[in-house]
């Protein structure tokens, strides 16, 4: 072979090694083809002006981007400790456009703007907080960033006086799945859609969402949280903390959800500090308004409208005589935030009223808790005029049960069993 020739193969062989190479970096970089991505960015016009109440310091209110911060290619042990916020020196300021990074600290997520059905956080740890059970669950997970900010949260509190409780963060798409359509089931759609995120859209899939009670509630996400002390402190101070409360009181139609005062979400101290002083949600944030092609019944119709395999009748159990055995048949029960519930009886006729009775024992589809009043999310569907007062979540007939909390009952909670105000009501 000549040497001109060899040359010529020489180089034709390079370039075509080069070119292969160029397009291999562009497509793999391609975004994951799936419902959250395609819709690309949003933009968020700057909270009105006229919904501001209170100026924020933005020489001292910094905020560092999860965004860079928690990038994957970018990880390392320091960041993962990272213990706050740290100071950036550059002043925080309300975005401009919706955070929809599935792993960025104040993404944005709601019935329309979902998470990728395969996301899961690059990592998740156990916050060392009180949680109702002793044992390793994967609802004890969060973000590490949140997880730090909660341990802080929940320190602060005790030394106030007040013991905070974990009860349900992390969930799989899988686990919320599970939990939806158990709730569905159960509960009936109405109740289901103003408590319980359709897989793929629940702020618990981030690892950055915890549901939070307190031992005189018995570990319940119901809406008697709200008038707790312990509830009471945590709406007050969460945002110091980083947390807000996602979905509160009178806002339902703004969040599409039922107020949640148990449900707080990790967004960073400055934008934490932001809504609570301008009391706005997220969805006020940035700006969010429906897009008119989004029609949730229509997109989540198989879920929403599903209707289980009809199963053999078992043969009733028979009726507990006294109190104690009422008692015993909670043991390795589990009950459920989402679970909700409440005094609606348009889906639930008075036999499947929300109780004891009926809460599954099956661990992965009770994740959450029931709220057997919960009148703040009427505003979800005007028709709903079964509110209820808050005095009335206090009888014994409304009081939700967390199934979460069932494991350790026995072994926490004897003395509050004999509280006649959280009497369990037996099992037909
Ligand atoms: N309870 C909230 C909406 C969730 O299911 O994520
Ligand atoms: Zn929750």
């Amino acid at each position: 072979m000549g040497r001109n020739k060899f040359i010529i193969i020489m180089s034709v062989s390079a370039l075509m090694f080069l070119t292969g190479f160029v397009i291999y970096s562009v497509t793999s970089d391609a975004p994951e083809k799936n419902s959250y991505y395609v819709k690309g960015s949003v933009s968020a016009s700057t909270v009105s002006p006229s919904a501001i109440k209170y100026e924020i310091n933005t020489e001292t209110n910094t905020y560092n981007s999860s965004t860079i911060e928690y990038d994957d290619n970018i990880i390392n042990e320091d960041m993962v400790n990272m213990e706050e916020n740290l100071p950036t020196g550059i002043p925080w300021t309300p975005a401009t456009e919706m955070d929809l990074e599935p792993s960025s600290i104040t993404v944005f997520i709601n019935k329309e703007y979902g998470l990728p059905k395969d996301y899961v956080p690059y990592k998740l740890v156990e916050p060392n907080i009180p949680f109702d059970i002793p044992h390793y669950e994967e609802r004890k997970l969060l973000h590490p960033e949140a997880s730090v900010a909660i341990e802080n949260l929940f320190a602060a509190a005790e030394k106030d006086g007040y013991v905070l409780y974990g009860i349900s963060g992390y969930r799989s798409y899988k686990r919320q799945h599970n939990i939806f359509i158990d709730n569905i089931v159960k509960k009936g759609k109405k109740h289901t859609l103003r408590y319980s995120a359709v897989p793929g859209t629940s702020e618990h899939q981030t690892g950055l969402a915890m549901d939070v009670s307190s031992k005189s509630l018995r570990y319940k996400l119901t809406t008697a949280f709200s008038t707790s002390p312990e509830g009471k402190w945590l709406a007050d101070n969460a945002h110091h903390y980083g947390y807000i409360i996602r979905y509160p009181k009178d806002k339902a139609d703004i969040t599409g959800y039922a107020y949640e005062p148990w449900h707080i979400r990790y967004v960073g101290k400055d934008l934490a500090t932001y809504l609570y002083q301008n009391d706005l949600t997220l969805e006020e944030y940035y700006n969010y308004i429906p897009s008119e092609e989004f029609n949730f019944e229509e997109e989540y119709s198989d879920l929403i409208n599903y209707t289980p395999t009809p199963t053999p009748t078992p043969t009733p159990t028979p009726l507990p005589e006294d109190l104690d055995e009422a008692e015993e048949d909670l043991e390795g029960e589990e009950t459920s935030e989402e679970e909700l519930s409440e005094n609606d009886d348009t889906n639930i006729s008075e036999d499947e009223e929300p109780n004891e009775d009926n809460i599954s024992n099956d661990g992965e589809s009770n994740d959450d808790i029931t709220d057997h009043e919960s009148s703040d999310g009427g505003t979800i569907d005007d028709n709903d005029n079964t509110k209820t007062t808050e005095d009335e979540s206090e009888t014994e007939e409304n009081l939700p049960i967390d199934d979460i909390g069932a494991n350790n009952f026995k072994e926490d909670n004897e003395d509050d069993m004999n509280n006649p105000g959280v009497t369990p009501t037996p099992t037909p």
